[in-house]
């Protein structure tokens, strides 16, 4: 069963100090009464346009400001970023208060707006987010961090953003990696990073996380069978999940912000549920 936990307003009731477990179990932390406020100007970078050509996101680095995948250009560039960056604090705010203890440990990725609607096109099956799936990041090697993401539905027309979430929990997914996934790479990984194509060393832990992200994806059967639940998350909404560990998918929805962290696995309450600890155990070696 996915554990859910409701808390009501931003989230600093005594409920709160559950959170870190519930998500660490592969559980979700909602915050119905949580909203992101736009102003008037904000408001138009809901529309889609915003996007440059062939991107679904808008993306901010907040280490950096800079802003990407759009089309905007002088003061609503500088707008949209300036948006973005509030978005970043506000959602690194909330996960001060729902896991203080994970505020020293917190590295904060990128920001992406979401204002085109959930992707029905026909899509390659790896590519398709609507097929249940834990997140791993082909380019951006995570090195056995965990990936823990807010996200908050800014529709403006009461539209839901709905989502399936898997039953199955992590260890039951890890099943699912032969001894080929876990096996020791040594040479393409370093090759990938001189190639540019990761930024960073593709560590076992990398390879065998997007090796079980395309096995799920992939399995027509188990996409058909797999136990779910379906989760509406209505406008004015924000929600917390560790995306590598809980199984997700997508399913309709228009116009969300999302921050990304990353996190190392010693900062977790119980480093032993991470999927780094637990693929660990199922190779019988370190993975990173
Ligand atoms: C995903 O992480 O699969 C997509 C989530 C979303 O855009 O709602
Ligand atoms: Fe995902």
């Amino acid at each position: 069963m996915v554990e859910v936990l409701e808390l009501s307003g931003s989230g600093e009731g005594p409920d709160a100090a559950r959170a870190a477990g519930v998500l660490e179990r592969g559980g979700l932390v909602l915050l119905p009464e949580l909203p992101f406020a736009l102003s008037e100007a904000e408001r138009t970078f809901l529309d889609p346009a915003v996007l440059a050509p062939k991107t679904k996101n808008v993306s901010y680095d907040p280490g950096t400001g800079a802003v990407g995948g759009t089309s905007a250009q002088g003061k609503a560039r500088e707008g949209l970023g300036r948006m973005m960056a509030r978005y970043a604090a506000f959602a690194t705010a909330l996960l001060e208060r729902l896991a203080p203890g994970y505020a020293q440990a917190l590295q904060v990725r990128r920001t992406s707006l979401r204002p085109g609607a959930v992707d029905t096109r026909v899509l390659s099956p790896r590519k398709d987010d609507r097929r249940l799936h834990v997140d791993a990041f082909p380019a951006s090697p995570v090195q056995g961090r965990r990936i823990l993401r807010v996200f908050t539905n800014v529709n403006p027309h009461r539209q839901a953003r709905v989502w399936n979430i898997g039953e199955d929990d992590f260890e039951t997914l890890a099943e699912r990696l032969g001894p080929a996934a876990l096996k020791p790479r040594t040479l393409s990984p370093w090759l990938m990073e001189r190639l540019r194509i990761t930024r960073g060393r593709r560590t076992d832990y990398d390879a065998a996380m997007l090796a079980l992200h395309d096995g799920i994806k992939l399995d027509d059967a188990y996409q058909a069978q797999a136990p779910r639940r379906r989760m509406a998350f209505p406008p004015g909404m924000s929600w917390v999940v560790y995306t590598d560990g809980a199984l997700h998918a997508a399913l309709e929805g228009q116009h969300a912000l999302e921050q990304t962290f990353l996190m190392p696995v010693s900062a977790m309450e119980d480093e032993a549920r991470s999927p780094l600890r637990i693929l660990e155990r199922r190779a019988g070696r370190a993975l990173t």
